[in-house]
This record gives structure tokens, C-alpha cells and sequence, in this order.
């Protein structure tokens, strides 16, 4: 498996995805995981392998409380410990509570379900939108791009390929290249593009009234997250990647607005969301075409910087998990120029 960041927060899935009293199961990190919500509405994440014989989990049954294995029935509950074997007889005595599959840390916030991954305790809660609120996502759009978490990041993060690979009529002319200046910030685990008014319309800005401006933050461990703020009211993004093999990653978008008035467009928005991400899928397919026979990549300045802190990040966060230290952000506040 590729290396990824560990002791974090990944998003697993939208959390309407997760009906309650449900389950799915889910491949995440080579490995394969049960999602499940009680009947109380509870999530909850193991390891989707029977501890008996190595039986898809997920393939049984679930009543809301405890699932059951589809080949002898043992029983175990949403902590993973098994409940019940059904074949002992009642003084055929066994410790159930040594017996489980290992449970993962999941949680709900804002339309999204968490899992934490590592070895680690999950001391912290996943990260969150202040501005956001309670608000669940309007728009939630999910698929997997065949490639490593690391070059989902770098598409996540480069600015230089929008007037290229988005370049549709609904995006803009790759002729109107403009210089760019962002000031950049560094945060808890990544950097924020500091908040500003953007140099060009759209109808997003159209619609949220005057005085739009934009914040763009980044963190570990494939989280980006854009505020839009106007006099009519905010719309957030969420884009997160997670890895599901050591050569493919689920990208999770999400839309969430506080204008009652715009949920009529949720299936527009919708739509361009997909279609969206379906431009970012090619490219990344036609991009290991490539990285398959083993090519190089070029990080140039200041295009690529982003993919540098990225790098960078994720190096001295996982040298601060080995060695047990406290991370300390390693980036500078600094302004990067840019033509896109
Ligand atoms: S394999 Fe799961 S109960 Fe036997
Ligand atoms: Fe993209």
C-alpha cells in the first residue's frame, strides 16, 4: 500500500449513504471495513471479517443492534466483540468477550461519516465548517480515481490544470489566462489561502449578493475545504480523498448552502458537480497511463508549491507519529504567483 498519512480523520462516505439500521461493506485502505448505523443512529466501522472463518461480515445480517455472520451466525456488536455463537450448547462455556473483530473510530459531523485511521487513539473529532453549522450537504457526489491518494491530492491542489482539463462552455476559455497572486497561510495540519475577493464573476457569486469573498484551506490528510461568503448567505465545499487501494482513491464532494431559496437546484448542481469530477477522473486515467511505465513528475514554482507543502506535510506528520513528538507545522506564510 501506498503510504498515506495515519492518525487522522479520512471521510468514509456521505453519511445518507448509511440508512438506519443499515450497513455496507466498504474497501478503505486495502482493507475492508463495515460501516453500519443502530437502530439508534449510531455509526459505527470494523473490520468486515468474521474472527470464525474469515467471512464477509457485511454480507450478513444486521438487525439495528447486533450483525450477524452469514455462515454459523455468530453475533457481534457495534464495538466488533462478538455476542453470541449460536452452536454452544449452554454448558459449553466460552469467554465471547476475547473473541471480536477490531473496531475503527467513526463518527457523524455535518452530513459526513469519519473513520480515524492509524494505530493511534482518536484524541481530537473530525474537522469541521464553523460556517456551516449543522447543515447537511445539499450535493453530495462520490467516485473513485485510479490512482494513489497522492496524485488525487495533487489534482485536488493544482491550480494550473482548471483552464485545461475544466475547460468546458460551463467552465471558461483556456485563452483568458491571468496572473494570480494568493497569500498563503500555514494552519493546524496544512495552509489556508487567506480570504479574498475573487477577481471574477460566476454564478455562485451572482447569486450569494455583494461583498463575496473566499477562503480556501487545505489539511491533512486530503482535506480541502472552500468558504464563499456573501450578503445573502455562504456556500461550502468539501472535497476529501480517501484511499481505497494502494492505486485507487475515493473523492467525496460535497455542497452545503444556507439559502433556503437554492435547494431548487440541488440536481443542477448536481450535475456540474459530476461532471466536474468526471473531467479530474480522465485525467487521472490518463495520467497513470503514464506513471505506469515508471515517469517522473516535475514540481515547478510557484504551480506546484502547493504539491511541495502537500509533500511536505505529510512527511514531518507521519516523522512526528513514528517518533511519538508533537507535530509542528513546518510551512511559511508566503505569497505564490501563478497564470491560469
Ligand atoms: S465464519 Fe462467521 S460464524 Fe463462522
Ligand atoms: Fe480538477
Amino acid at each position: 500500500m501506498t503510504s498515506y498519512a495515519t492518525n487522522l480523520w479520512y471521510v468514509a462516505m456521505p453519511a445518507r449513504e448509511l440508512k438506519r439500521g443499515g450497513m455496507t461493506g466498504r474497501e478503505l485502505f486495502g482493507e475492508p471495513v463495515l460501516f453500519g448505523r443502530r437502530a439508534d443512529g449510531e455509526v459505527f466501522a470494523f473490520r468486515d471479517i468474521c474472527p470464525h472463518r474469515g467471512v464477509l461480515l457485511s454480507a450478513g445480517r444486521f438487525d439495528g443492534r447486533e450483525v450477524e455472520c452469514p455462515y454459523h451466525g455468530w453475533r457481534f456488536g457495534s464495538d466488533g466483540r462478538c455476542t453470541a455463537i449460536p452452536s454452544l450448547l449452554p454448558d459449553q462455556k466460552m469467554h465471547l468477550d476475547r473473541i471480536g473483530t477490531p473496531a475503527y473510530p467513526c463518527r457523524e459531523s455535518q452530513g459526513l461519516i469519519w473513520i480515524h485511521w492509524g494505530e493511534g487513539a482518536a484524541v481530537e473529532d473530525p474537522p469541521v465548517i464553523p460556517e456551516i453549522g449543522d447543515l447537511s450537504p445539499g450535493v453530495a457526489a462520490t467516485l473513485d480515481l485510479p490512482c494513489d491518494i497522492d496524485n488525487a491530492v495533487y489534482g485536488l491542489l493544482d491550480p494550473a490544470h482548471g483552464p485545461y482539463v475544466h475547460n468546458s462552455r460551463w467552465w471558461r476559455s483556456r485563452r483568458a489566462l491571468r496572473e494570480k497572486t494568493k497569500h498563503y497561510v500555514p494552519s493546524r495540519r496544512g495552509f489556508t489561502m487567506a480570504r479574498h475577493s475573487p477577481t471574477q464573476g460566476g454564478l455562485t457569486y451572482a447569486l450569494l449578493g455583494g461583498n463575496v469573498s473566499t477562503e480556501i484551506s487545505f489539511e491533512l490528510p486530503g482535506l480541502r475545504i472552500e468558504v464563499i461568503q456573501g450578503d445573502r448567505g455562504t456556500v461550502g465545499s468539501v472535497t476529501a480523498v480517501t484511499p481505497v487501494t494502494a492505486s485507487r482513491t475515493r473523492l467525496c464532494h460535497l455542497l452545503y448552502w444556507t439559502i433556503p431559496w437554492l435547494t431548487p437546484l440541488k440536481p443542477v448542481a448536481g450535475a456540474f458537480a459530476r461532471a466536474f469530477l468526471k473531467q479530474d477522473q480522465w485525467i487521472m486515467e490518463v495520467q497513470q497511463q503514464g506513471l505506469r511505465h515508471g515517469a517522473p513528475q516535475i514540481l515547478i514554482n510557484d504551480a506546484d508549491t502547493l504539491v511541495k507543502w502537500y509533500l511536505r506535510l505529510k512527511r514531518d506528520w507521519q516523522a512526528a507519529q513514528e517518533d511519538n513528538s508533537e507535530f509542528v507545522n513546518p510551512l511559511p506564510e508566503t505569497t505564490l504567483r501563478w497564470q491560469t
